[in-house]
């Protein structure tokens, strides 16, 4: 079977992760994008973002001649069959829905120029209907000789394990309209179902309709968020109850109905999907007539959002500072925060709560100092008035707290006794449950955990 061409629409997270991972698997591979740096930078070998494993992938497959970037819509029409549109779908303005208008752009920039049968596969995460909508705007706009259809893949990659998560999935699910678009589909993963196949594992095909494919994504996200919020649920009460959610979490992950994964209590989720899409999921529910089925995602969103509040309060409990009707006054207080990417091997930050408790921290008057290994440029941009240091020394030097707000392996591993050398005061709040209790306490340190009475 030859293998077919593939076009990646939008070069961005998604996009260029997966434009270069089918590269490797085989396939001659376009990604397009509007963002003429982006398609400077990756046409140059260089990923714009932060993941590991993708620089080295790409310069292979550059060097290898399968990998191609460009500005031009055209250059995909002409040199592809399967075109994937890996575009944002941000929240839009009213911070609840998705903003479909990228989507958009990219179809109707795409449809009219197509000169052969293709196939149109959607891979951004987008409100039930919209392959529907997708579909008909193809029909409007494509040369309805040729037979362009329209099929949607949501993709379930995690940052910081996308490449593994793209060459070995733990399944794909299509939704599709014709035999046709089935078998094309499945030959543009033909390289994923080989690649299983020589290491003796399966990777299940799921086929459905348009809609169940649409939703399959944003429940598996609502679900994860759930799980999360499920746990630092239990966490509160764990913290009224003088009980340590890090053991019960142990204790139920044991049951293999419940599972041991995604049950770290600790600052909530952050990044740029969960938090979106359990909103977007929402609106969309409540438009379809279905608002009370997701209203326990409202919960779910407000026990997220306190988590990150309740390091302000134990910084004022550790710190001594008084808690008046306007919350705790830290002002005078020096305060070095570890972690701003919104969970570890990311440069993301957006919506990272490690970000927002710095700033809740720094906003009740703490002299507050930033340090990520990896997202400081990132950071610095988006809250450009937080105080940042350039090394894990630099932030916890003379500072009267410490807050490790996402596990970074440099933070877990660091030696408290050497930073208890170096700070004004040993207190740490342990905002991801990620340190040793029994280890800091022994190097002098007041520990503070998330859901665990204190150590
Ligand atoms: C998430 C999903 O896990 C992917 O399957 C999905 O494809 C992706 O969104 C997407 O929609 O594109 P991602 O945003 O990369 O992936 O991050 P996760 O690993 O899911 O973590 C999300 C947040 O939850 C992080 O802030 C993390 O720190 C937090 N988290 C995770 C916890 O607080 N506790 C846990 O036990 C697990």
């Amino acid at each position: 079977m030859t293998l077919p061409r593939l076009s990646f629409l939008g070069t961005g997270y998604l996009g260029a992760t997966y434009a270069i991972c089918f590269a490797e698997l085989g396939y001659e591979v376009i990604g397009v994008d509007v963002d003429r740096a982006k398609i400077q930078a990756l046409t140059g070998g260089r990923v714009p973002f932060h993941e590991p494993g993708l620089d080295d992938l790409l310069r292979r497959n550059l060097a290898k001649g399968r990998l191609s970037f460009s500005t031009d819509y055209a250059d995909a029409a002409n040199r592809a069959e399967v075109h994937f549109i890996c575009v944002g779908t941000p929240q839009r303005g009213d911070g609840m829905g998705a903003d479909l208008t990228y989507v958009e752009q990219a179809v109707t920039q795409l449809a009219p120029l197509i000169k052969r049968r293709a196939l149109i596969v959607g891979k951004s995460t987008v409100p039930v209907g919209t392959a529907s909508w997708v579909e008909q705007l193809v029909a409007k706009l494509a040369d309805p000789a040729l037979g362009v259809e329209v099929a949607w893949s949501p993709e379930f990659l995690q940052e910081g394990f996308a490449v593994e998560d793209v060459l070995r999935p733990n399944r794909i699910v299509a939704g599709v309209r014709s035999a046709w678009a089935n078998d094309l589909l499945a030959a543009a993963h033909k390289g994923v179902f080989d690649l299983a196949a020589t290491e003796d594992r399966e990777v299940p095909l799921v086929i459905t309709d348009f809609a169940t494919a649409e939703l399959v994504k944003v429940a598996a996200n609502a679900f994860l968020a759930t799980k999360i919020s499920f746990i630092n649920a239990m966490a509160e009460v764990c913290e009224v109850a003088g009980a340590d959610v890090t053991q019960l979490a142990r204790a139920i992950g044991y049951d293999p109905r419940i599972g041991n994964k995604f049950l770290q209590a600790g600052l909530g989720f952050g990044g740029g999907c969960l938090p979106k899409d359990i909103r977007a999921f929402q609106a969309r529910a409540q438009e379809l007539g279905a608002g009370e089925a997701l209203r326990f995602l409202h919960e779910v969103d407000l026990i997220n959002t306190r988590r990150r509040g309740r390091v302000l309060h134990l910084a004022a409990e550790l710190l001594g500072r008084p808690v008046g009707p306007a919350g705790p006054d830290l002002s005078g207080t020096r305060v070095a925060v570890l972690g701003a990417a919104f969970k570890p091997n990311s440069d993301d930050v957006r919506d990272a709560p490690s970000l927002a408790a710095a700033a809740a921290l720094a906003a009740a008057g703490a002299e507050v100092r930033v340090y990520d290994p990896q997202a400081m440029a990132n950071a610095r941009r988006a809250q450009p008035a937080l105080g940042y240091a350039e090394s894990l020394t630099d932030a916890v030097n003379e500072a009267e707290l410490v807050v490790v707000a996402t596990e970074w392996a440099e933070f877990r591993n660091a030696d408290p006794a050497v930073l208890g050398g170096l700070v004004a005061a040993k207190r740490v709040i342990d905002g991801r449950n990620c340190l040793d209790p029994a280890q800091w306490v022994r190097a002098g340190w007041t520990y503070r955990g998330m859901g665990r009475p204190p150590a």
